[in-house]
């Protein structure tokens, strides 16, 4: 069995692979030895399979002994360690969930459900590295890649609505602290059926009050939204929708012939799950049902859902998908702008096929 090297199995993004890769039964195909960077030497966690003592994961005399590395550990390990690995020889794959690679030339962005060809063809060519994608890029992929398959996408906008837990486990409890303080400045309020006008302003008071806890988000977000995702680039856009045309381009092999994908991401007090909202300019008018087929043909996990409000409301949401590995699509349904124009929104958990998923599917590609 392949020796493998886990980092970064402890956090949020890590701990959803520990537990996809025991509920699909991965740690039987491997030697899994754990790596930590503050405990070595203590007890190896048990996912049921034996493991010894906890290793140092800046040794890189012992990283150099795994044949894969994955790792979830963050972009600052993966740029203190990673060249340093390679610069001493280790030719062994290493699978990260860091953005720190992802653009690299010797590294593919991994997405098997919609880039095998692109990753067998990196492996026949003896590529090493192997990365995930940002979590929108890969949910949109994973919902419209029919689309990209059939060539008939000219161009797309993407409007985001993204998860609090993009940012992490302590951007989750500070939303959820958020709620409570709103909820409890007019708890009493509402049981005593004060005016609405009277509670709103209580709201945006407390909303607006030194009260509300911003370490992370540096603004409120329940209540409210933040139409910005990380660091400005020079033209304007956040680096979150830069990573949209950059890396669908490089996943679906299409860097030289780039398809333009703009949008503007936002931050919104959902949990887990990112939704988008799509403008596709199609390359020829193609009909309803040719898009439903193309969408719903994709993968095992794309759902298509019809354009009707009840089951919109039932099947396309956070609360819906949270926690599932189902990517469902609706809103399917040509602009009035013209018949090459349409409308989608998809929704789908970005800690599952949006962070962990496709790491460990490539691992269990390794196996093969
Ligand atoms: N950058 C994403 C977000 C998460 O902040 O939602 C990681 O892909």
């Amino acid at each position: 069995q392949k020796r493998v090297g886990l980092v970064g199995w402890r956090g949020m993004v890590g701990s959803v692979l520990m537990q996809r890769m025991q509920d699909e039964g991965d740690f039987n195909q491997i030697e899994p030895i754990f790596f930590t960077t503050s405990q070595a030497g203590q007890a190896a966690p048990n996912f049921g399979k034996e493991a010894p003592a906890l290793k140092d994961a800046t040794d890189i005399e012992e990283l150099k002994a795994m044949d894969i590395i994955i790792t979830c550990q963050g972009g600052d390990y993966t740029n203190d360690v990673y060249p340093k690995l390679r610069a001493s020889g280790w030719n062994g794959y290493w699978i990260d969930a860091a953005s720190s690679l992802r653009m690299d030339d010797e590294a593919i962005i991994v997405l098997d459900p919609v880039n095998m060809n692109v990753i067998k063809d990196g492996l026949a060519n003896g590529v090493k590295t192997f990365v995930g994608g940002n979590c929108t890029v890969s949910l949109m992929l994973m919902g419209l890649g029919g689309l990209f398959q059939n060539d008939v996408v000219e161009w797309m906008t993407s409007m985001t609505y993204q998860a609090a837990s993009g940012g992490g486990a302590r951007h989750m409890k500070e939303l959820i602290s958020q709620m409570g303080i709103i909820h409890g400045s007019v708890a009493d309020d509402i049981a005593s059926s004060a005016a609405i006008l009277d509670i709103d302003r209580k709201v945006a008071e407390t909303i607006r009050s030194d009260q509300m806890p911003l370490d992370n988000f540096g603004a409120p977000l329940a209540g409210s939204l933040i139409p910005w995702i990380d660091s400005k680039l020079d033209n304007g856009q956040s680096r979150e929708e830069w990573k949209a045309v950059a890396e669908t381009n490089k996943i679906l092999g299409l860097d030289k012939n780039p398809i333009p994908i703009d949008g503007t991401c936002v931050r919104i007090g959902a949990m887990r799950c990112h939704s988008q909202a799509f403008t596709i300019k199609l390359k020829r008018d193609v009909p309803m049902d040719e898009i439903n087929a193309m969408i719903a043909e994709a993968n095992d996990w794309v759902k298509v859902i019809p354009n009707e409000r009840d089951i919109t409301a039932q099947e396309l949401t956070p609360a819906k998908v949270t926690g599932t590995l189902s990517v469902p699509v609706g809103r399917l349904r040509k602009m009035n702008i013209g018949n090459e124009y349409l409308n989608a929104f998809s929704v789908g958990d970005q800690l599952l096929w949006g962070a962990a998923e496709p790491l460990r599917r490539m691992l269990t590609i390794l196996m093969d």
